[in-house]
């Protein structure tokens, strides 16, 4: 089933989302070389915890973080370490946060100092695909399927591949809630969007390859090409008349 949200559990969502997008965007002002992803992890951490907020993924299925760092040809779920980031890598920061029962999530992808060519291109293609391609379709009336459709088609006609073996989620009580958010597919297929359903919707693009690989550790998701690979995430809610970008940054 899907949740259609109250306007007092709206304003929940509103107020969850508000504090990510606040952490998130700190985070993005502080990736520069010579940062380690533990640095962004501790960061995090102290900023949740000042705005009384709680980590949403820390204990999640056992996840030991609060953040996901993702760099490079890693795609998603990666736990932070003591790696150093250097210039010309790409990180991307996956964060998520619990307001008073409400959850929000939320991804960004961040070049390092100078990246090349290829990866600014690969950054701007996922942010435009999740910004501007995803957020017109997301209004009542249209369907999951319309979503997945336009995204996929967009990415795909600028020569990158879309990740299928993840997806995004419903969201609002719980940080993965129903219904699947599949980043490809058919155009008027699936469930259809209604005011007050909460989404989170979040492509993985691929300059090469769409496969990706599981490693062992449960978690870390990475091209099975080793190409380089975006995330962005944002949590949405229906609206009558549209969508609002809840964890806009
Ligand atoms: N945005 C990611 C997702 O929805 C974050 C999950 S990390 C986890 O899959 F640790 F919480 F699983
Ligand atoms: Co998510």
């Amino acid at each position: 089933m899907i949740q259609i949200y109250s306007a007092q559990d709206q304003a929940g969502l509103r107020a969850s989302a508000k504090v990510l997008a606040s952490v998130v965007n700190a985070l993005v002002n502080m990736v520069a070389p010579g940062v380690t992803l533990l640095q962004l992890e501790q960061k995090a951490a102290e900023l949740i915890a000042q705005a009384g907020a709680q980590p949403a993924f820390l204990g999640y299925h056992g996840y030991k973080n609060i953040l996901c760092t993702s760099v490079n040809q890693e795609v998603v779920h990666c736990p932070p370490t003591s790696r150093v980031l250097v210039d010309g890598d790409i990180v991307s920061i996956d964060a998520g946060v619990i307001v008073d029962g409400m959850y929000s999530d939320c991804a960004v992808t961040v070049p390092v100092g100078e990246v090349s060519p290829e990866a600014k291109r690969l950054i701007a293609v996922t942010r435009t695909a999740l910004y501007e391609v995803a957020r017109q379709v997301i209004k009542p009336g249209n369907t999951i399927g319309d979503i997945g459709h336009a995204i996929q088609t967009y990415v795909e006609q600028q020569g990158f591949s879309i990740v299928r073996q993840l997806v995004g989620h419903g969201i609002g009580r719980h940080l993965h809630e129903e219904p699947s958010i599949p980043n490809y597919g058919t155009a008027h297929s699936g469930p259809t969007l209604k005011a007050g359903m909460a989404i989170a919707v979040e492509p993985m693009v691929n300059t090469g390859k769409p496969d990706v690989h599981f490693e062992d550790d449960g978690w870390r998701v990475v091209t099975s090409d080793g190409t380089f690979s975006a995330h962005f995430e944002h949590t949405f809610l229906i609206t009558e008349t549209g969508c609002e970008v809840l964890t806009q940054l």
